[in-house]
């Protein structure tokens, strides 16, 4: 997936199951973005089922944007569930880093090279060694996501996975914009750039529309990830529509209009989202309990970060908050862009925290 020269325009293409977001960004600025709801069926579970119709709406959201894309190249995101990442580290030798990389990776997990696409990004390396955080996406996945966006007049030129990108649109890494928040880590002087708050455990929450995607992270790299399908936006709707007797739009608008509040709606959407939320603070607890006996880290400060469409849910923090104990936040996707971000425009690009984490690759 690597050109010999990179081309310097990219922009970022987010495919989920119900909605598409595609993202450029120019200097650190937003240049132009739009989004796309698809109906149910065309993508399921991140299979893209109707070529014609992904590439369609792919096309729509580039044209009708207001403010017009101005590259076709592509930088894509695979899902959570098809894909996975993996940290090694090998002996730095020279050579094709390429071929380096695919000779070493079966050492580390069992994987057919036929098979898989890579994707990498150095981590760490000294004279000896070189740590690299690889992505792992299946072929056919990869050439399925190829396919259509071609079929839509892009170039793919990277693909890589989800997690990645919504680290990269979250983490700030302003401090330092010639080097990125990974290679900032393990400059030698850690103190003068990096930021404290970057080194301890945090999870990331991706709040969506079809599932919640959890990912640990510990001295800013990802420890590893969890998709759960079975706590999404959709299920809150659903959960509405059938309690309430209303149509799945008619649920979305009171989902939004009345959050977790207690007082709005006679407390009737608060009850469903509650339930939702319980849950999801049990796998939170899950995941710490994993994190603390396999990886041996201490999980008690651990910073929980809301991002996603879900995290606009109005109340939600709170709830998570009492039954986690732990600090929580409302991520900021724009924090590595020069636009003038306030509370409106950070909700605004809430649903946009992966699309705009791709269009930043290579800029940041
Ligand atoms: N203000 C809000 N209150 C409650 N829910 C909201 C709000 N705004 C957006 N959402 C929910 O966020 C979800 C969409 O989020 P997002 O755009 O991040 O999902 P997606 O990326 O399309 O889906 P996925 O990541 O699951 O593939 C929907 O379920 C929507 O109802
Ligand atoms: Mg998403």
């Amino acid at each position: 997936m690597y050109f010999i020269t990179p081309p310097t325009k990219m922009l970022g293409l987010d495919i989920s199951d119900l909605s598409i977001k595609a993202v450029q960004i120019e200097k650190t600025k937003l240049k132009a973005w739009g989004d796309y709801s698809l109906p149910r069926g065309i993508v399921e579970e991140g299979m893209i089922k109707d070529f014609e119709r992904t590439a369609e709406a792919i096309k729509k959201i580039l044209t009708d944007s207001k403010r017009k894309f101005t590259t076709n190249y592509a930088v894509l995101s695979l899902p959570e569930t098809k894909s996975f990442i993996k940290m090694i580290e090998i002996p730095n030798k020279k050579g094709n880093l390429g071929e380096i990389i695919k000779y070493e990776l079966p050492k580390h997990v069992p994987v057919d090279l036929d098979e898989v696409e890579l994707d990498w990004q150095e981590i760490k390396s000294n004279g000896r060694k070189r740590k690299f955080l690889i992505g792992i996406i299946p072929e056919e996945v990869a050439n399925d996501y190829i396919k259509v966006s071609r079929m839509a007049g892009l170039e793919p030129v990277v693909l890589e996975i989800e997690a990645q990108s919504i680290v990269r649109s979250i983490m700030d890494c302003k401090t330092d914009s010639s080097t990125n928040f990974f290679k900032k880590l393990f400059l030698k002087d850690k103190k003068e750039i990096v930021k404290k708050e970057i080194h301890g455990p945090k999870i990331i929450l991706d709040l969506g529309a079809t599932r919640t995607s959890l990912i640990m992270i510990e001295y800013g790299i990802i420890q590893f990830t969890v998709s759960l399908s079975d706590i999404s936006g959709e299920d809150i709707t659903k959960g509405i529509s059938e309690k309430m007797n209303l149509t799945l739009k008619e649920a979305e608008k009171i989902k939004i209009i009345c959050g977790n509040s207690p007082k709005k709606c006679k407390g009737c959407v608060r009850n469903i989202i509650k339930e939702c939320i319980e849950r999801l603070a049990e796998k939170i607890k899950n995941m710490e309990k994993f994190y603390e006996s396999h990886f041996g880290s201490s999980v008690r400060e651990t910073e929980i970060i809301l991002c996603g469409g879900g995290a606009n849910l109005a109340g939600i923090s709170n709830d998570l908050k009492k039954l986690t104990n732990r600090n929580i936040r409302l991520a900021n996707p724009l924090v590595n862009i020069s636009n003038n971000a306030n509370d409106e425009s950070i909700k605004k690009f809430m649903p946009y925290t992966t699309a705009i984490g791709l269009a930043l690759r290579r800029i940041i």
